[in-house]
């Protein structure tokens, strides 16, 4: 009899319950919550398992506040953190690296808890500030850069996405780019790379337009969380759950993925969000893509800024 996949998601809060949920949906196999509240996970386990029989989905799914049951996963996620936050009375967003030194802690003890019960799973981390994230991910747990990586550029590249199929009156589906860089107001979209069912987005857009969702994306989490208080989710699990089930599925898609780099694009030893083909052994590659002067301006602007939060991190290695 065949094995079901297993997938592990940390941090049963708005992101990683709202990835359960599409998970399953997906039949992409079963399902271990893990939360630090006592109840919250095995609660939200038991809510979504008992709607199996009115969507028709067979995959277990259960919650807890350990992690023996989350042993030899495929796939784990971590979305355990603290998330970005208005304060009610000043009205300032925290920002994604005021989360560094809380995060961290948060991130690194449970990265050793899954790596040492699943050696062999692909770790996608969603905890921000993100790229700073990954790095902690990578050191904790010791396995080799393919095997974690980063949740951004899907999540940033489909808020573009929707921006400009709003713009232009056309189906998503049609829209085909990527933003590339950190997860950060510096993220960098590529009109230059965008098409319209293949037609260049430069020949269907004005200039102003198209820097006006480019602005928009890049304060695409502040937008979410100026109005609801708190962050996004739908957008950040759907996300998620496209690197998912290229992994689980082993579909080889070419998503923007924050992945360690050694030599591409000019940089060594520093996450950040690049073309990769994502499958069963998790980055199985990075693709390498010309890039016009001003566009790798951009992303060097993006890698300076990762570089600073990931120089905050106890790793002592400088990323260049
Ligand atoms: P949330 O607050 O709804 O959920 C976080 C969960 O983590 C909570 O249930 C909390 O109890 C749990 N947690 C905290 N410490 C833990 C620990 N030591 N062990 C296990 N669980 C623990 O937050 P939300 O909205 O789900 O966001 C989660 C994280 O993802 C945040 O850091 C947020 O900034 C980030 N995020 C990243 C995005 C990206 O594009 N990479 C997009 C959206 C959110
Ligand atoms: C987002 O982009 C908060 O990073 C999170 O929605």
């Amino acid at each position: 009899m065949s094995r079901r996949n297993k997938i592990t998601i940390v941090g049963a809060g708005n992101v990683g319950a709202t990835a359960a949920h599409w998970a399953v949906q997906k039949h992409l196999g079963d399902v271990v919550l893990v939360d630090i509240v006592p109840g919250f996970p095995q609660g939200k386990a038991l809510d979504l398992a008992e709607s199996s029989p009115v969507m028709g989905f067979d995959c277990k799914v259960v919650g807890s506040n350990g992690y023996d049951e989350t042993a030899g996963s495929d796939v784990v996620v971590i979305t355990a953190g603290v998330p970005r936050k208005k304060d009610p009375v000043t009205g300032k967003f925290t920002s994604r690296d005021e989360l560094v030194e809380i995060n961290r802690k948060i991130v690194g003890a449970v990265t050793r808890e899954v790596a040492s019960r699943s050696p062999d799973a692909v770790l996608i981390c969603v905890s921000n500030p993100l790229d700073a994230m990954c790095h902690v991910m990578f050191e904790e747990s010791g396995f080799p850069r393919e095997r974690v990586i980063g949740m951004a550029g899907v999540l940033d590249t489909a808020r573009y996405k929707y921006f400009l199929s709003e713009a232009l009156g056309v189906s998503v589906d049609d829209i085909h780019g990527m933003v590339l860089g950190g997860h950060g107001d510096t993220m960098v979209p590529l009109p230059s790379r965008t098409s319209i069912a293949g037609i260049p987005l430069t020949e269907l857009l004005a200039k102003d337009k198209i820097d006006a969702i480019i602005e928009r994306t890049r304060k695409g989490g502040g937008e979410i969380v100026g109005l609801l208080g708190y962050s996004g989710y739908y957008a950040p699990a759907a996300a998620t759950i496209a690197m998912v089930e290229s992994v689980v599925r082993d579909r080889k898609r070419v998503l923007p993925c924050a992945a360690l780099l050694k030599g591409e694009y000019g940089y060594d030893g520093l996450y950040i969000g690049v073309p990769c083909v994502i499958g069963k052994g998790g980055v199985e590659r990075v693709i390498e893509m010309q890039l016009s002067a001003e566009e790798k301006g951009m992303l060097e602007i993006s890698a300076a800024a990762v570089r600073e939060l990931v120089a905050i991190l106890p790793y002592n290695k400088p990323a260049t």
